[in-house]
């Protein structure tokens, strides 16, 4: 079953005077519900302008982006904001959580946002923050807590409306390794027992090794699904021995 579906996606983004960067050039991408995919490609490759296509943040100059089998780029505004806070939820790397909130009040705007009562808002942000371990400090601000912390924090942010998907743009690349893999621990776990598809564009190789797939891009396209198996090298020696004799 798909959850993520983009047919051949073209952005470009007007430099004035007539100088534009062509960012995609006819991305295709197709993952499935429940799976957690890395975006991996070097700076500049369309990957993050992919990942806001994805996320409804932004609109295709050509070509279509499915969430959950319904048409989503050719939405007004509007709609886009609906799905975007009730479907999506986002990771970030510099966790960009509202400094003057406690850790609870930031989950809890997420909540509202897409439609709760303050109330229910509260009560599920509470249990948000409890599932990613943070329970003793609920009450704590940004500035009190560590840069793992603060990521947990916005872990909650993006699962408190229990969104089918969870985008993230680099989201170990302020931590530490030993932070980075308690960060996506976590992640994978609440991929595994919620079912949550995942997609998170990363740099790390650590990061996209504990996913369930790797798409490469490049000059703003995909170079390689990660789907087609490879031949393994050593099945290649062992058929050209053959070959050979
Ligand atoms: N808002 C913008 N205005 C103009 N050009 C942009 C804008 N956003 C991205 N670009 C350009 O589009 C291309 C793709 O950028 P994008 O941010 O998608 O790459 P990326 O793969 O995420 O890179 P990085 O690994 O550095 O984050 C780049 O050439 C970039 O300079
Ligand atoms: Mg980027």
């Amino acid at each position: 079953m798909t959850m993520i579906k983009t047919k051949d996606l073209h952005k470009k983004y007007e430099l004035g005077k007539g100088n534009h960067v062509h960012a995609l050039r006819g991305v295709d991408m197709d993952i499935d519900k429940g799976e957690m995919v890395a975006i991996m490609g070097p700076s500049g490759s369309g990957k993050s302008t992919a990942m806001h296509l994805i996320g409804c943040l932004d609109k295709p100059d050509s070509g279509e982006v499915y969430i959950d089998g319904n048409r989503v780029d050719n939405q007004y505004n509007g709609t886009l904001t609906r799905i975007r806070s009730r479907e999506i939820g986002f990771i970030f790397q510099g966790f960009n959580l509202i400094p003057t909130m406690t850790a609870v009040e930031n989950v809890a705007l997420a909540a509202e946002y897409a439609g709760a009562s303050k109330r229910d808002a509260h009560d599920a942000a509470k249990k948000a923050i409890e599932q990613v371990g943070l329970k003793d400090r609920m009450y704590h601000r940004p500035s009190e807590l560590s840069g793992g912390q603060q990521q947990r924090v916005a872990i909650a942010r993006a699962i408190v409306n229990k969104p089918g998907v969870i985008l993230g743009d680099e989201p170990t690349g302020d931590l530490d390794t030993a932070t980075s893999h308690e960060i996506m621990d976590m992640m994978r776990d609440i991929n595994i027992t919620t079912g949550t598809t995942f997609v998170l564009v990363t740099h790390n190789p650590e990061v996209a090794e504990a996913c369930d797939r790797t798409i490469r891009m490049r000059d703003g396209e995909v170079i390689d699904d990660g789907r087609e198996s490879k031949p393994e090298s050593r099945d290649l020696d062992d058929e050209l021995m053959e070959v050979g004799g």
